[in-house]
């Protein structure tokens, strides 16, 4: 076997730490899940612990019963302790962004791996795990704080990026511009003033500002109205599956990746 793309790196985990994004994939792209023939799922870099890619696997099963999901790890010794943890529909192999798996996934999951690569880097596998996708598939890539309280994570489709999504416990920031530092590794070092993505976190925060008076009917309020006031300025998704205030309501909220994107990526020829 070839050796496997990427580098071992810390295998940081948590029980419970990938619940949001897990949510949101079931509700967003629990469609695309059903309609596959054989739905494959791969959770890259599940970790020292396999206990995130089984959360996966049972959430995922409550909404499509026939998803198969393998989690793909570079690291063998955590591929040998996850092992015993198999079950029908759900394995663990060992691999890289090759992906070594049966046939191309509809949806990969990656969380925590790519912030510990360079920014180039991150550009480039994005590129590599999104051409490896089955037709009409996605990727999910993020990055959360430990316990998962806040988090921040990118759609893409076989094309390039289109989303970015924010979500986060009311209890767990002060602003929003605080869940800056989930961003992923491609906008993170963008989070400059002349960056569009300072700018959403600059008119974020001051929306947050102004609907103060709402927290006195609690957090998720204020973060309600704060969404609408967003949505005036900037194309904040607002309607299922992507937005409004279903999703809000939880702690959410999404853009199109171009609303934020930098205009030349690290790595890449400028447009
Ligand atoms: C911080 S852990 C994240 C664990 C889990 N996804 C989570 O969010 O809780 C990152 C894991 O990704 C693995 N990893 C890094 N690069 C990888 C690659 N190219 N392919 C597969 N696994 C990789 C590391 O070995 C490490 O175990």
């Amino acid at each position: 076997m070839a050796r496997p793309v990427g580098s071992i790196t810390r295998g940081t985990t948590a029980h419970n730490r990938l619940r949001r994004a897990d949510r949101w994939i079931a509700a967003v792209h629990g469609r695309l899940l059903r309609a596959a023939a054989r739905p494959l799922v791969v959770d890259l870099g599940y970790g020292a612990s396999h206990v995130t890619t089984l959360e996966l696997f049972t959430r995922l099963r409550r909404v499509a019963p026939d998803v198969e999901v393998v989690g793909v790890e570079i690291d063998p010794a955590r591929v040998a302790a996850a092992r015993p943890y198999e079950r029908a529909g759900l394995s663990f192999v060992l691999g890289g962004f090759e992906l070594p798996v049966a046939r191309p996934p509809v949806l990969v999951r990656a969380f925590n791996v790519l912030r510990q690569y360079g920014e180039a880097e991150a550009w480039h596998y994005w590129e590599v795990l999104r051409t490896g996708l089955a037709p009409g598939g996605v990727l999910v890539e993020g990055t959360c704080s430990e316990v998962g309280h806040r988090a921040v994570w990118v759609g893409l489709d076989t094309e390039g990026p289109r989303t970015l999504t924010f979500s986060a416990r009311f209890d767990a920031f002060e602003r929003p511009s605080d869940l800056a530092d989930r961003l992923p590794k491609t906008l993170i070092h963008r989070n400059v003033p002349g960056e569009r993505i300072h700018a959403f976190l600059r008119d974020w925060d001051h929306a947050w500002a102004v609907s103060a008076p709402y927290g006195s009917h609690g957090a998720r309020q204020r973060w309600l109205a704060a969404a609408e006031t967003l949505a005036a300025s900037w194309p904040v998704a607002r309607r299922p599956p992507l937005g409004g205030r279903a999703r809000w309501r939880l702690g959410e909220l999404t853009v199109p990746w171009q609303a934020v994107a930098p205009p030349h990526p690290a790595g890449s020829p400028a447009r």
